[in-house]
């Protein structure tokens, strides 16, 4: 199973995270223990106060009952008196609180039944008050011997437990802190050299490619975190920039070819018919015999229009305009030679100042001049438009060329049978990465071929 990054970089804080929540409820588990020896050492101390009043309250009173049955009368002063004592000592044992060894042994209720019967009002006999109050006094010491003992126990394992509970809650604390440091640590440190090791290979692969050495990088096959699909997507620009540029080296090639090919045409078919045209010319101004005149005459016609179209040809495979003059007046010149005819549709033609001062380089020239003279001569071939517009200019910083028509309209595209021409179009475009897109116009009728290109 592999962690995601998110998870990577996330479990050495979870992990600490856990260990002090962990030191944590050991720290609360430890209050809970001591509080509860507190609320013990509480019942034992007021048991312990309870005790000694009731026993107080009992003497007072057995006291008081006997002197007034010795003397066999009493004051409304004696009997408040004996009835309030009476009353302390009901509440002192209502105070008495069950602890330890006290809970089950049923002493506390016994003790209560007692005190029941020590009512003055209940027991006229003085034998038997005295009687009462011996048992009431014996059952009292003996819970007091207990609470005593108890309390003398408490109190020396309290002092017990606050040092043993200091040092063990040191102890831990101590021990889970260190443990959370060295495992974050260890975590953090094997995680960030996984990722960076990955990362590191990533960008090796990016460098080598920014360098121009246009190797596939390896990609993943399933994607699990960010880096996997940084991974598929280098590996996928790489794809595609190998297509591109393999592109634009066999256009690259196929323009050399051309411009090859016309400089021969030029260096050797036009001068040899440059030579025969002035063998001819020197051959009618010898002659004197008009109808060898007229032949030769017509031979220099035909000679002169097959060196005219010889040029256009050398023209067409490369076009000089280009070089001397740039793009839009390349693009001019071409308009009007072959597109300026009372036959054909009219044109507009735009070509922004801006675009001569960029630095475009020869590829790209090349590229847009041979697509808008393609898109102009779509027009001409399918469109039955009567006027055109051609338009190539800078916006912010990208270069528009567009070829709008009033024509009958260019339908469903996608699915056309095109011929070279489109597809020709496409492939230049994707060459010097410009897009390139066919509308309807924003005359009534037509298409609006534009293309763009971030300069
Ligand atoms: N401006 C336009 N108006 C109307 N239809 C167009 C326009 N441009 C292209 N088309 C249509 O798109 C089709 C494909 O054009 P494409 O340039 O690919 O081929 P083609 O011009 O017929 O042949 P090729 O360019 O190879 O000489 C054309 O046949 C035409 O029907
Ligand atoms: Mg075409």
């Amino acid at each position: 199973m592999r962690i995601t990054v998110k998870q990577q970089v996330l479990l050495a804080p979870a992990t600490i995270l856990v260990l002090l929540i962990l030191l944590l409820a050991f720290m609360q588990y430890t209050y809970w223990d001591l509080s509860a020896k507190r609320q013990e050492a509480k019942a034992i101390g007021t048991t312990f106060v309870a005790l000694a009043e009731a026993d107080m309250a009992a003497r007072r009173l057995h006291l008081l009952l006997r002197s007034m049955q010795h003397t066999g009368m009493a004051s409304p002063e004696e009997m408040a008196l004996v009835s309030d004592l009476y009353e302390r000592l009901f509440d002192a044992i209502g105070r008495l609180k069950p602890f330890g060894p006290l809970k089950e042994s049923g002493q506390i209720s016994r003790v209560l039944t007692l005190a029941e019967e020590l009512n003055p009002a209940d027991s006229p006999r003085l034998e038997k008050t005295a009687e009462s109050f011996a048992r009431f006094r014996t059952e009292l010491s003996a819970i007091s011997n207990i609470t005593q003992f108890h309390r003398n126990r408490l109190r020396l394992a309290h002092e017990q437990d606050i040092h043993q509970l200091v040092e063990r809650t040191a102890l831990v604390s101590m021990s889970v802190l260190i443990l959370a440091i060295v495992l974050g640590l260890l975590i953090a440190g094997y995680f960030s050299r996984r990722i960076l090791n990955r990362i590191q290979s990533l960008s090796r692969n990016a460098v080598r490619i920014a360098d121009g050495k246009l190797e596939l990088p390896p990609a993943p096959d399933h994607i699990r975190d960010e880096l996997d699909t940084l991974a598929v997507s280098i590996n996928r620009m790489t794809k595609r920039l190998i297509q591109v540029v393999g592109t634009e080296k066999l256009l690259e090639g196929a323009e050399e070819e051309r411009r090859r090919i016309a400089m021969d045409l030029h260096d050797q078919s036009l001068s040899d018919l440059s030579t025969i045209l002035r063998g001819l010319q020197s051959l009618s101004a010898e002659t004197v015999d008009k109808t060898v005149l007229a032949k030769t005459e017509k031979l220099e016609e035909e000679l002169e229009r097959a060196i005219a179209n010889l040029r256009d040809i050398m023209n067409n495979l490369h076009p000089q305009t280009l070089d001397i003059l740039g793009l839009g007046a390349a693009i001019e010149a071409h308009l009007e030679q072959y597109f300026y005819a009372d036959n054909l549709p009219e044109y507009h033609l735009y070509i922004d100042p801006q675009v001569g001062h960029l630095n475009l380089d020869r590829v790209k020239q090349l590229a847009l001049y041979r697509i808008a003279i393609e898109a102009i001569q779509n027009v001409i071939k399918h469109a039955t438009a009567s006027r055109y517009e051609v338009n190539l200019e800078l916006r912010e910083e990208v270069l528009i060329l567009s070829v709008e028509d009033n024509g009958k309209g260019i339908s469903d595209l996608d699915n056309r049978d095109s011929g070279r021409g489109l597809n020709n179009i496409r492939e230049r475009a994707k060459a010097i990465t410009a897009k390139v897109s066919w509308k309807p116009s924003r005359f009534s009728t037509g298409t609006r071929f534009e293309l763009t290109l971030h300069i």
